[in-house]
């Protein structure tokens, strides 16, 4: 085995072919993308917690549709845009950097005309040299721009990604764009043949309509789970099977048990536990549980340098929380809990340093309080309950 040929990908969204389960969400998707393409407007919000694959997802579809439906794809990461003109010089940029190879190209570039400059070392990135006012003229009239691009194209359909919106989606100005957008596209534009997808973090997609509350029913909403045990072995079997590696039954259950459903941490984990082998050169790609399990120590402790916010990581990591985090989780992960289940196995000192824990953890953002079970607390995200479980229970 070569570690520089792992085939699992942390951290970034996974290539079309290695791609694995979402059946039922692509089907979803696809079918909003297939219904745009007989003229009708479709606008989607793709929402996930982080690393749970929803740009991953999206590509997929993209894909699918370009290849099976003829339709063209835009996928746009709005991540830095900080207002509506940033936004929109993020969009167009994508536009005219996706049609490079294809063959309406020249009409992209007759469409904004002198506007294009060549940056990079070797001049072959192009770019839009447009002020602030130009991109707000096309804020003001998307409809119309967006219209006249895909007749360039000579497509069946525009597949719009607006992907990582999670900084704009607290701007009122944003939300009153999408719904005036959407509500011009189908009155002034009616038989447009696009599918927008905005992709982002749930609480992102209450912030908009919180601005804006008609946006709830602008968005066709498609929320993205944790993987099922099913999808995870799935994975294992034919990442480790496509880099000529087979894993032992017992390894692969424990990788299915710590990696939880979230594909970033599978990823991760999947391969801390290639370079073990690959370290101990492991005879005929056979991977065991003891490879398997080194390799999840590895994995989480990466995972937690990496993913996870300094404070957080060494809060969780506090020498005074540990017999605490032991007692919580070692044996599975929790996702939510009472107070009162906790504490029932912790000594009266603990009890102290776990209400300690709870108030540090909530003011990290780590814990939050569920209003509907008294006492009730849940993780805002699977990733900080899976690291804390892979944590415990190792120490
Ligand atoms: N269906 C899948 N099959 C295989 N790997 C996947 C799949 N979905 C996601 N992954 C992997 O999981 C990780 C996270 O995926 P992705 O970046 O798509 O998630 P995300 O929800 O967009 O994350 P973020 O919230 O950080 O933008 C990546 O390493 C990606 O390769
Ligand atoms: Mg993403």
């Amino acid at each position: 085995m070569d570690p520089g040929l792992s085939p699992f990908r942390p951290g970034v969204p996974v290539p079309i072919e290695s791609f694995v389960g979402r059946q039922h969400e692509i089907e979803y998707l696809h079918r909003m993308a297939m219904a745009s393409t007989h003229g009708r407007l479709k606008v989607g919000f793709v929402a996930g917690e982080p690393g749970i694959g929803k740009s991953s997802l999206v590509q997929f579809v993209r894909s699918r549709c370009e290849q099976e439906d003829d339709m063209t794809g835009c996928h746009v990461f709005l991540g830095g845009a900080r207002d509506l003109n940033g936004m929109m010089r993020k969009i167009c940029n994508q536009l005219l950097k996706e049609s490079i190879n294809q063959p309406w190209h020249e009409k992209v570039r007759e469409f904004f005309g002198n506007h294009i400059r060549k940056v990079g070392a070797f001049g072959v990135i192009l770019e839009l040299n447009l002020e602030d006012q130009d991109f707000s003229t096309m804020v003001n009239n998307f409809g119309l721009y967006i219209q006249d691009f895909i007749k360039k194209t000579d497509k069946q359909g525009l597949l719009l990604i607006l992907d990582d919106v999670n900084g704009l989606a607290n701007l009122e100005e944003v939300a009153h764009w999408f719904k005036s957008t959407v509500d011009e596209l189908s009155i002034s534009y009616s038989g447009i043949c696009l599918c927008i997808l905005v992709v982002g973090l749930e609480e992102r997609r209450k912030a908009l309509i919180q601005n804006q509350q008609s946006l709830a029913r602008v968005f066709d909403l498609l929320d993205i789970n944790p993987w099922t045990e099913e999808e995870t072995r799935e994975f294992y079997e034919s990442t480790f099977t496509s880099a000529g590696a087979r894993i032992s039954s017992e390894g692969l259950e424990s990788l299915v048990q710590y990696a939880g459903g979230l594909p970033v941490f599978a990823h991760q984990l999947g391969e801390s536990v290639w370079h073990v082998a690959q370290e101990c050169m492991v005879q005929e790609l056979e991977i065991d549980k003891h490879t398997v399990l080194r390799g999840i120590v590895n994995g989480t402790e990466i995972i937690g340098r990496r993913f996870l916010d300094r404070q957080v990581f060494d809060t969780i990591r506090s020498e005074k929380y540990r017999s605490i985090l032991k007692k919580m989780m070692s044996d599975k992960p929790i996702f939510h809990f009472r107070r009162s289940e906790i504490i029932k196995n912790l000594t009266s000192g603990e009890i102290r340093v776990f209400d300690n824990f709870l108030q540090r953890m909530k003011n990290l953002g780590v814990l939050t309080q569920d209003p509907s079970v008294r006492g009730g607390y849940r993780f805002l995200n699977l990733l900080y309950s899976l690291y804390c479980f892979s944590y415990a229970s190792r120490i």
